[in-house]
């Protein structure tokens, strides 16, 4: 057991950080005595010092200088829970110059400049750990990263945006409307005021992008992942795909296309909602939760779940890291180093799937026939229809066999062209059963 301490500069002291100056505080012992570090929390960056804080922050500690932190050398490791673009990407930049290994939950940051920052880790002989950047609590980067190293992943489908899913969730078994849904989130605390980068798949899709680098080794960014948010989904959705065998979920999908042998795959990485049978694990994740379903060649199928969010989850993970980077620090040594080529990314256009489409048209004769020669023309193959009544006009509900993506926005172009056509209201990919 070793009586260094280890010193960390704590850079943000809102939900995560205070959390885990918490966490540090309460639970030393049971660290010292599991891990053989001892950790001290040598300063804390806040943008206000005189904001009120939890009762367990020793504000002595607190400073408005974050460069006063990484600049410290006497502090060994740069927690940066501070989020956002800047001063978060140029503190991280200048703590790993100096020396100091750094700890991050910054997915936005992490999305657009992994590869930089690990690069920049990597030639300062320092570790950059990020395991709370995705799914919060549940020890999925790491598991990535270290236990399935040499698994050829073929797709990891992830649940990784809590406040969507406690939505989509309220939606299904409450029946609440999507905006009586976002209201019951914002009051929970799930959504912020704004909730565009929630409901709009911005949060996904840099999470995806990050669990895609990893399993793939290859370079992806928040710009590469094909996304479409939760707004349009109605409760008429829900009816639909819960009458078939269904639920609706917002995932993330990571998808390995191409060769099991080499560097010849291609790589898809999207953000859709989708329709998922009641038999896939993920139908069951529930509320805020998040979970993350990954398939490999030796592996066959796991799964994680847990929270993927808030303060002490979060919290949790960052300190799995900075005990993984003391331990490092300590022998001298730094997390292997993985050179990412660049991604071969596949359009989504090329994607095959099923998809579900509801359209209100004119209750006329021939109506119908008009729309299925729509598809047929387009190579887009009707797999099951229904039909509802709507006193003048009539909805047509549609899911289709596998058909191309691109094939299907043709159809749904030229559908939507007709006379009769009125409106398109609604449009889901579905997860094959
Ligand atoms: N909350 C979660 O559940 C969760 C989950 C996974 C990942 N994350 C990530 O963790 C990070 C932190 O999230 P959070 O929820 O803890 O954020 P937060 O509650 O908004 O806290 C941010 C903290 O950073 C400080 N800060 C912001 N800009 C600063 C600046 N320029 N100089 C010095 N201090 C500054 C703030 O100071 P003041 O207190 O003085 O305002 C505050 O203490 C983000 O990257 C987020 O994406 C969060």
């Amino acid at each position: 057991m070793s009586s260094i301490p280890i010193r960390l500069g704590i850079l943000g002291c809102g939900n995560v950080g205070a959390a885990l100056v918490k966490i540090i505080a309460e639970d030393q012992r049971l660290i010292e005595a599991q891990t053989g570090e001892v950790l001290e929390i040598a300063k804390i960056a806040v943008r206000d010092v005189s904001s009120s804080r939890p009762e367990w922050v020793p504000t002595e500690l607190l400073t408005d200088d974050p460069y006063s932190v990484v600049d410290d050398p006497s502090i060994d490791i740069v927690v940066e829970v501070m989020g956002g673009y800047e001063p978060a990407k140029d503190l991280i930049e200048r703590s790993l110059r100096n020396k100091k290994s750094v700890v991050t939950a910054n997915k936005t940051l992490f999305s657009d400049f992994g590869e930089e920052i690990s690069e920049l880790a990597s030639s300062q002989g320092r570790d950059i750990f990020f395991e709370a950047a995705v799914a919060g609590g549940i020890p999925l980067i790491r598991s990535l990263r270290v236990s399935l190293a040499a698994e050829r992943l073929r797709r990891v489908t992830g649940i990784v945006n809590g406040t969507t899913n406690y939505i989509l969730t309220r939606m299904a078994e409450d029946r609440l409307s999507y905006q009586e849904a976002l209201k019951s989130a914002q009051q929970l605390g799930y959504a912020e005021s704004d909730p565009t980068s929630d409901v709009e798949g911005v949060d996904a899709a840099a999470k995806a992008a990050i669990l895609a680098s990893i399993a793939f080794s290859r370079k992806v960014s928040l710009g590469d992942v094909s996304r479409d948010g939760i707004t349009s989904i109605t409760l008429d959705d829900f009816d639909f795909a819960k009458r078939h065998g269904y639920t609706i979920k917002l995932l993330a999908i990571c998808e390995w296309i191409g060769d099991s042998e080499g560097d010849s795959g291609k790589i898809s990485v999207r953000v859709y909602p989708a329709m998922v049978p009641f038999t896939h694990p993920l139908a069951s994740v529930r509320d805020a939760f998040n979970a993350v379903f990954i398939e490999g060649d030796s592996v066959g199928e796991l799964m994680f779940y847990g929270r993927g969010a808030g303060g002490l989850p979060t919290a949790s993970a960052v300190l799995g890291d900075i005990i993984d980077a003391a331990h490092n620090l300590r022998y001298g040594t730094t997390e292997r180093h993985v050179e990412r080529s660049i991604g071969q990314l596949l359009s989504i256009d090329e994607l095959t799937s099923q998809f579900y489409i509801a359209l209100d048209v004119s209750d006329k004769p021939g109506v119908l026939a008009q729309v299925a020669t729509v598809f047929g023309r387009n190579g887009v193959s009707i797999m099951s229809m229904e039909q509802v009544g709507l006193g003048q006009d009539a909805r047509l509900i549609f899911i289709t066999h596998q058909a191309k993506e691109s094939d299907m926005k043709k159809t749904l172009d030229d559908v939507v062209g007709l006379d009769s056509a009125k409106r398109l209201v609604g449009f889901i990919r579905v997860l094959p059963g």
